[in-house]
């Protein structure tokens, strides 16, 4: 039984205040969580307030509802008394950012109590053993940087990898084989918020180094190393064309035509968000053009609600879905949209948010729930710890 809930302030890696929560249960169980921010946010994401707002509120409304209430082992509890004592139908009362924080350290908590790692407590003991692809951010711009690529995040991913911890490094050695690349011609090289490098470089550029550096890479290491694209493009669409800086804006037909033809010129293996968040049926016509080729995955599109990845679903709109915990407020939340996945061939790719903090909740979520991917950034200490905890995982799995 959960006996108490602590709400504080804590940094996250931008040096803003993020809510963090510790769980405390009668019988000595403990888990302590943290929420992520981000900064190209979704329209339809549950709302996120300012963290003194959220921690106050979720005092007043939430914590009275769960201590002495509910098991921190009874996940669907937890997270249903959080919607209830938040009342409405995106946390614009508690804030999603709160709620997150409590649902993951009850998730936390209660394999705690039971003596169990968290990945075994939320996937059960006779979860498979499919560990996550990383797909790692080595070249971006856009929200998550000024004077960089349009297009927000280049992902390396290590497709061919033997093991999670391979692709971890080969991440890495993708990562700084960028950087002396770009050395090489001459560009200096600054970091966006995820730790990614933000070259004052086009996007045609952009392909060109991270190309080379994957396919370097790939051959030391002996196994396929593809790289794939975070557009973002719900903040590059002005409502009626793609804007681009430094090149000509494109329709929404232009668009799908441009994303189609990088797929096939580079082999991409992901593309997130190549389209407004609102465009279901931009989505269906590339998803049928290339769908076949490559994952074509919604994050600002579905914000890991399941109506929406519904939506997306009965309309053909993709064949992945991103999973972002505190896009939705809850643990259960995310499952579900993970399990709805499943059941229709979408794949999930589990991921951070551009603002982080050391927590590891989301690896142990990606193979818990069997995730087929991970995106978690590559280098930066906020995403190493996700990832130095996918090794552990794996070795302890
Ligand atoms: P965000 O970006 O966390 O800044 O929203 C990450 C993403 O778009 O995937
Ligand atoms: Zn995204």
């Amino acid at each position: 039984l959960i006996t108490n809930v602590t709400l504080r302030r804590v940094l996250d890696s931008r040096g803003n205040p993020t809510v963090e929560a510790d769980v405390t249960t009668e019988s000595g169980g403990f888990g302590r969580a943290a929420a992520p921010s981000g900064a190209s946010t979704g329209e339809h994401e549950a709302i996120e307030l300012p963290p003194s707002e959220a921690i106050a509120n979720a005092r007043d409304l939430a914590v009275p509802r769960l201590e002495g209430e509910v098991y921190a082992g009874d996940q669907r509890s937890v997270d249903a008394a959080l919607h209830a004592a938040d009342g409405t139908d995106n946390f614009s009362e508690i804030g999603a950012n709160s709620a997150v924080a409590i649902s993951m350290a009850a998730a936390k908590a209660g394999a705690d109590v039971l003596g169990a790692p968290l990945y075994q407590h939320l996937g059960g003991t006779f979860r498979g053993d499919r560990f996550p692809t990383p797909l790692g951010n080595v070249v971006g711009g856009g929200e998550h940087a000024e004077e960089a690529t349009n297009i927000q995040e280049f992902l390396s991913a290590p497709v061919g990898a033997p093991s999670v911890t391979e692709a971890v490094f080969a991440n890495a050695e993708v990562h700084a084989e960028i950087s002396s690349i770009l050395e090489e011609r001459g560009v200096p090289v600054n970091k966006g918020d995820e730790g990614a490098w933000a070259p004052p470089i086009g996007d045609d550029k952009a392909f060109e180094v991270v190309a080379e550096a994957t396919d370097r890479i790939s051959d030391e290491r002996g196994f396929e190393i593809s790289f794939g694209l975070d557009m973002a493009a719900a903040e590059m669409y002005d409502g009626e064309e793609y804007v681009y800086e430094g090149e000509p804006n494109r329709s929404t037909q232009e668009q799908i035509d441009y994303v189609v033809e990088m797929v096939e010129e580079y082999d991409l293996a992901y593309v997130e968000d190549p389209l407004d968040e609102n465009d279901f049926e931009a989505f269906a016509e590339l998803t049928e053009r290339v769908g076949d080729q490559t994952l074509i995955c919604g994050d600002d599109l579905y914000v890991t609600n399941v109506e929406r990845l519904q939506e997306g679903i009965d309309l053909g709109s993709s064949n992945s879905i991103l999973i972002k915990p505190n896009q939705i407020g809850t643990l259960t939340d995310a499952v579900d949209a993970i399990e709805l996945g499943s059941r229709n061939g979408i794949e999930s790719v589990v991921s951070h948010r551009s603002g982080e903090t050391e927590d590891t909740t989301i690896a142990h979520l990606a193979v818990g729930a069997a995730a087929p991917y991970i995106k978690t950034g590559t280098v930066a200490g906020e995403r190493t710890a996700k990832l130095n905890e996918l090794i552990r995982i794996e070795e302890n799995a």
